[in-house]
């Protein structure tokens, strides 16, 4: 389950919130009628919007009964006075629910579109949504359904991962909605305050590209996903986030502040004036270490059998940052092939790193994969290492450690 609210956030009840629950069209519908009794039962109040796709598989009469509110099922339907339902339903909402969410709602969803009541909530909405994903586990391992899921993370949406077992279709695999008493927990740690409420967190992600001439450059393979989960991250914990990137290969999640750059020179420019109004630095990004020392006007010619190209090293940012942090929490990350905890260690010291994170480039660790196997260091004690974990599971392992240094304590406003 992906709610991004840290272990040591206080967990909060629901008594006196508002929440909207939208139901589509799955057979999971049977367990939102579960929800709302959960919900009523916590104190929420409750209104729930269903698709025409969710009125087969429950009847509007049953959600009317347990959440004591009439329930819509239509964008024109009449009211005793006139209202703009789909608007008026989002500016009561504290949170908006969607279980069971379709592939077809998460699709509308992310693109925007407004065609039916719910999907026009949903564009809508004032408040942080969350889904609740329930399909066939093909659907769900569809590249489109995942690209969906993607782009409604990067917009700042909460998924709650569907569970894996026996399917309604007779199939097994990840597919099922979370379960009724997972929704109402997520619900209750998105209003508990987050353990990073606050803090002011620079994040830094992505590559860097040194041109050589007009159409060629050196970079390396960094997709900016490792620190655009930590961005993400630290921000659903309350954090305020500013992110500094280079080119990247995914889409940048929803933050304070946003700075995009090209170059080591410019992310060095960048990083330092963010710096002076941080508590907390994350140097994800994978800066070049080496820049050409004279970029050429015009393209470099194929003359003659071989061709040098002389570089000279870039700044180190990290260690700029790590002799003046006047206090602030700086997290490094280390690459290593060979010696990895010697290196980390040594890097931490150099460098002037609070915490270095270690990873080892490989298929499915490191630069672009979606997964990555972390051990990190306060210093030079090693704190954890980690099997092989998602991104965003190892930025909130980073930020759990990060929450509980107790220096954060001064920083907190
Ligand atoms: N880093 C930086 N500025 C650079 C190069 C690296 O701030 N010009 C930061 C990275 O963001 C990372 C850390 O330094 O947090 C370690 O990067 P890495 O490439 O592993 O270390 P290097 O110091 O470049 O050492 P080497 O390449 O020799 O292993």
């Amino acid at each position: 389950m992906r709610n991004r609210r840290g272990k040591n956030s206080r967990e909060g009840g629901l008594s006196g919130t508002k929440i909207l629950l939208v139901v589509t069209g799955g057979i999971a519908a049977y367990k939102s009628a579960l929800l709302v009794r959960l919900l009523k039962c916590g104190g929420s109040e409750v209104r729930v919007v269903m698709s025409a796709a969710a009125t087969e598989f429950v009847t509007p009469l049953t959600f009317e009964i347990l959440s004591e509110n009439p329930v819509s099922i239509s964008m024109f339907a009449r009211r005793e006075r006139p209202v703009v339902e789909h608007v008026e339903l989002s500016k009561w909402a504290d949170r908006v629910v969607v279980a069971p969410a379709t592939a077809d709602i998460i699709a509308k969803a992310a693109l925007g579109v407004a065609d039916e009541i719910a999907s026009t909530v949903l564009l809508s909405a004032r408040a942080p949504v969350m889904f609740a994903p329930a399909m066939n586990e093909a659907m769900w391992a569809n590249p489109a359904v995942r690209r969906n899921i993607e782009t409604l993370v990067s917009d700042g949406k909460i998924i709650l991962d569907p569970g894996s077992g026996a399917l309604a279709c007779g199939d097994v695999g990840p597919g099922r909605m979370a379960e009724p008493e997972d929704i109402v927990r997520a619900l209750e740690a998105s209003f508990a305050p987050g353990d990073l409420a606050g803090i002011r967190v620079l994040v830094t992600a992505g590559r860097t590209e040194e041109e050589i001439d007009p159409v060629r450059y050196i970079t390396n393979r960094s997709s900016g996903r490792m620190g655009f989960a930590i961005a993400r991250e630290a921000r659903a914990r309350g954090a305020h986030v500013t992110l500094v990137h280079g080119p990247v290969d995914v889409p940048a999640p929803r933050v304070d502040a946003i700075e995009r750059v090209a170059t080591a020179a410019e992310m060095k420019a960048a990083v330092t004036k963010a710096f002076a109004r941080c508590d907390v630095c994350v140097m994800a990004a994978a800066v070049s270490d080496f820049t050409p020392v004279r970029r050429r006007a015009g393209k470099i010619k194929r003359a003659g059998k071989s061709f040098e190209l002389e570089l000279r090293s870039t700044e180190d940012i990290l260690s700029s940052l790590g002799k003046r942090k006047e206090g602030r929490i700086v997290v490094g990350f280390a690459l290593e092939t060979e010696n990895g905890e010697a290196n980390a260690t040594r890097k931490a010291r150099e460098k002037g790193c609070d915490y270095m994170v270690l990873n080892a480039p490989g298929k499915k660790t490191g630069f672009s994969a979606p997964t990555n196997q972390i051990t990190l260091f306060k210093e030079r004690k090693k704190l954890f290492a980690t099997p092989l974990i998602s991104k965003d599971e190892a930025a909130v392992l980073i930020l759990d450690a990060v929450a509980a240094d107790g220096r954060l304590k001064r920083f907190r406003r």
